[in-house]
């Protein structure tokens, strides 16, 4: 058993996906959940399911990148349970619009809610965790961060490759006040980010070029982000790690 109990997370873009197998997966653990996300409801939704089964989750409909947004969210959090330790910088968004097609509003677009929200998050949650001495933050970067998106566009991948330089650069500066962060690169894994941008022909077709010839599930990467963080993963900072059905390798 990792142990997240007294432990309060943050998981941006939990109304979803990866977000709410995490959001579900930490609060399993004992840890109290701020769920997030954009759209309507979403996070709602995450929240009551995680209530109904016995956990503790409140709701926090908003756009991340917006500074006021998370201030408030963050304020709140603290206010109402004392720390937030945890923070899984999760919500993202992909295009799959060839490079020359890409229009500058959608350029802004693409590394607003990739890279921006995780630096906004960050930047809010890093006096709160300094003031405990203890903190987590996983950051989501993406194969397209090593290589090359396999579904979005160039500016999809700028981000995420972005975000490994963010993931180092702020392990560093705070690691010396019991912060660790880290980033973890997923290959393709079965959510509507993919099941929206790419056929189903296309997904299987990628599906079997994998040394395991299968999408990944979103229970498998919220498993990872869990272990991250937990105090088993003391040591570990500055690091980014691929959980991809061996994508890489080849
Ligand atoms: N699915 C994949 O194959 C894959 C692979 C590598 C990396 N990723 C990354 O993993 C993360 C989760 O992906 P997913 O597949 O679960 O995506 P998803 O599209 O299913 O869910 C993302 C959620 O983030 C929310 N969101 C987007 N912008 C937001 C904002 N500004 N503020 C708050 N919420 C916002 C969306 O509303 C959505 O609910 C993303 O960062 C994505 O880029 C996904």
């Amino acid at each position: 058993m990792i142990k997240n109990d007294m432990k309060t997370a943050i998981v941006t873009g939990a109304g979803r996906g990866m977000g709410r197998s995490i959001a579900l997966k930490l609060s399993e653990e004992g840890a109290t959940v701020i769920a997030n996300d954009i759209s309507d409801d979403s996070a709602q939704e995450t929240a009551d399911l995680i209530n109904s089964r016995g956990g503790r989750c409140v709701a926090h409909t908003g756009d991340v990148s917006d500074v006021s947004f998370v201030d408030s969210m963050v304020k709140q959090s603290v206010s109402e349970y004392g720390s937030v330790n945890i923070l899984i910088n999760n919500a993202g968004v992909l295009r799959p619009t060839g490079i020359t097609d890409i229009s500058l509003s959608e350029w802004e677009f693409v590394i607003k809610g990739n890279l921006t929200t995780t630096f906004v998050c960050t930047k809010a949650l890093i006096p709160i965790m300094a003031e405990s001495g203890w903190g987590r933050i996983v950051n989501f970067s993406s194969t397209a961060g090593k290589n090359v998106s396999t579904i979005g566009g160039a500016h999809y991948t700028a981000a995420k490759a972005a975000i490994l330089g963010l993931t180092r650069h702020t392990a560093k500066e705070v690691a010396s006040l019991g912060i660790t962060v880290n980033a973890i690169c997923p290959g393709l894994i079965n959510t509507e980010m993919v099941q929206t941008n790419i056929s189903e022909e296309a997904t299987e077709r990628y599906a079997k070029s994998f040394p395991i010839p299968r999408l990944g599930t979103p229970n498998e990467v919220a498993e990872l982000v869990a272990f991250l963080v937990s105090d088993n993963a003391s040591y570990i900072t500055g690091a980014s790690l691929d959980i991809n059905g061996g994508d890489l390798m080849i």
